[in-house]
């Protein structure tokens, strides 16, 4: 079964108070959500495997570390992960951006699928697929199924605010996926939200409700 962790990092927990709250604005939100996204990226990015390498400083030889390994690449699931997607080219500006387009019917709860754009090698790259709500589960399943039938081998999901039922539903479906949360929230309300959840990530995010 893949890992499910929460990254509970004070500053995290503070600036999740923050988008939960609904007196924050479209600006701030988006804001907030990117910075929320870079902080939650430092903290995956800890294992990554090094080598060293040697250079010349204006003094002389040393030998320094670099990353070693797979390229990355972020894909954000339309719309509500584009909010997370500067903030992690923030920390890793030369990370390629594949997109897939995911919209949840909003009586049947169903993800459909409607965009997929992906960097050509993506089968050599450690993605991150950011969203900020991990609810029942089904777009985030989908938007794994998307990828991996066009060759990545290699994902992590990124999302904000996660509920129980969704990580269950992931968990089950692709083990091979590890998960990482800001909060594990309570359930999901008889309209498929997250309780308390934030609300809807992308009308908060894009000003559209
Ligand atoms: C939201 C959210 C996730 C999905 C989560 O997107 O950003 O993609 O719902 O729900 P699930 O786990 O039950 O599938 P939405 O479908 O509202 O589309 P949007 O990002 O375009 O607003
Ligand atoms: N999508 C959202 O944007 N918010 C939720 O609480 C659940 C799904």
């Amino acid at each position: 079964m893949g890992k499910f962790t929460i990254l509970n990092h004070p500053l995290i927990q503070h600036k999740l108070t923050i988008l939960r709250d609904k007196k924050t604005g479209t600006k701030d939100f988006r804001e907030v959500a990117n910075e929320i996204a870079e902080l939650m990226v430092y903290e995956i990015t800890r294992d990554l495997p090094l080598h060293d390498v040697k250079i010349q400083t204006p003094i002389g030889e040393a030998v320094g570390k670099e990353i070693a390994g797979k390229k990355l690449a972020v894909v954000p699931i339309l719309r509500a992960g584009l909010g997370m997607v500067d903030g992690v080219l923030r920390l890793i500006p030369a990370a390629k951006v594949g997109h897939i387009g995911m919209y949840r019917d909003e009586k049947t709860l169903e993800p459909h699928e409607y965009f997929v754009k992906l960097p050509s090698d993506v089968d050599q790259r450690d993605l991150f697929v950011v969203d900020p709500m991990l609810a029942t589960g089904g777009s985030a399943n989908m938007a794994i199924d998307a990828l991996e039938k066009r060759g990545a081998n290699s994902i992590r999901l990124v999302v904000l605010v996660a509920a129980p039922e969704g990580v269950k539903k992931v968990q089950e479906e692709h083990p091979e996926v590890d998960i990482y949360a800001a909060s594990l929230d309570d359930h999901l309300n008889k309209d498929g939200y997250i309780v308390p959840g934030l609300g809807d990530a992308g009308d908060r995010l894009f000003g559209t409700k």
